[in-house]
């Protein structure tokens, strides 16, 4: 998603239509809205009077859209504000299907004391909700050869280096402002495209802030273990970092020939999921142009066929991407 904001803009549910004609066949049970946010999604699948909705969200803010909700669905949904890689509290639940829409929402980054918009002249900030530091620990604290890792690794920024060097120099004279920090990326990188040239390092700083690796990695997880089978986990991503994780958390574990390293026989490999579709379903041109914002997502979605899967491979996989999100034990 871009952090720069036009006020007048609305929330949009991304690809709402393409989730509602691959879920709707299991209509008739609860669903697990993992990222409720401003709950377009819920709202969508209480419109069918058989379906129960469980929404979490880390940002408490949510819990406003999450209020109307209740008020008008009463007993088929609840809030609850958490984060997903807790949804081993809902083990007994048998959700027939388990939804998360990574990111951020528009009223987060139209919240400028978040500090998740390019605009907002505010303390760094980002957190999302229920986190353990903020972006002002991350950039005064850190060092900078560890700034420059997270800026590479997580944004896939070319000129890490040089921007964690500056920033470095720049916290010594004073307290950076959100402000300051785009202004110091503005000062090293030309801007060649329309893309702003701050979005990889605030990407890169968002994962970090929000330790959104884990949490993805144990979400997936964990909802693969509370899934009843026949059950489906279908997840709409917006960066590639995200798309990789989920990508591969279905593909490897849907194919028979999965032979883990870390099993003695390649005949132990087992499938785990239905994949129902091998490409992503992408948003269609008329989506795009009434909200750009949504150019980059990505929809996948599978079906739970047995259950006990170690994901040893998953794990090891993305041990590089969980270590620099332990670089936080230095703040
Ligand atoms: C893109 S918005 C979801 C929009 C929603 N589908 C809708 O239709 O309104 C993403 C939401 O997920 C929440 N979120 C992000 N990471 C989370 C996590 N690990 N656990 C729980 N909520 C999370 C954010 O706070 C944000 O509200």
């Amino acid at each position: 998603m871009n952090a720069t904001i036009n006020l007048e803009k609305k929330h949009f549910p991304v690809l709402l239509n393409e989730l509602v004609n691959i879920i709707s066949p299991l209509y008739g049970g609860t669903f697990i809205d993992c990222t409720f946010g401003e709950g377009g999604y819920s709202k969508k699948i209480l419109e069918n009077s058989k379906n129960k909705i469980i929404a979490l969200d880390r940002d408490y803010e949510v819990k406003n859209f999450a209020d109307k909700l209740k008020i008008e669905f009463n007993h088929r949904f609840d809030f609850y504000n958490l984060k997903f890689s807790d949804l081993n509290k809902f083990k007994t639940k048998k959700p027939k299907c388990i939804i998360f829409d990574l990111g951020y929402s528009f009223n987060q980054i139209k919240n400028l004391e978040k500090g998740l918009s390019f605009q907002s002249k505010s303390k760094l900030n980002m957190q999302m909700g229920l986190n353990e530091f903020s972006c002002h620990e991350v950039i005064h604290n850190m060092k900078k050869e560890n700034l420059n890792k997270i800026f590479k690794f997580f944004g896939d920024e070319k000129y890490s280096k040089k921007i964690s060097n500056k920033i470095d120099r720049e916290r010594k004279k004073k307290i950076l402002k959100t402000d300051d920090l785009v202004r110091i990326i503005k000062s090293i990188k030309k801007n060649k495209t329309k893309i702003n040239q701050s979005t990889k390092v605030f990407q890169a700083l968002r994962i970090f802030v929000n330790k959104e690796i884990s949490e993805l990695i144990s979400g997936l997880i964990n909802a693969f273990n509370i899934l009843p089978i026949g059950g489906a986990i279908a997840v709409v991503t917006f960066h590639s970092i995200e798309d990789k994780i989920v990508k591969y958390f279905f593909k490897h574990y849907s194919e028979d020939k999965n032979y883990s390293r870390y099993l003695p026989s390649p005949a132990k490999a087992t499938k785990y999921f239905d994949l129902q579709l091998k490409k992503p379903i992408v948003p269609s041109k008329n989506e795009i142009f009434l909200n750009p914002q949504s150019r980059s997502a990505k929809l996948r979605y599978a079906i739970k066929i047995k259950h006990n899967c170690d994901f040893l491979d998953f794990k090891k996989k993305f041990e590089y991407l969980l270590n620099i999100e332990n670089l936080c034990r230095e703040i």
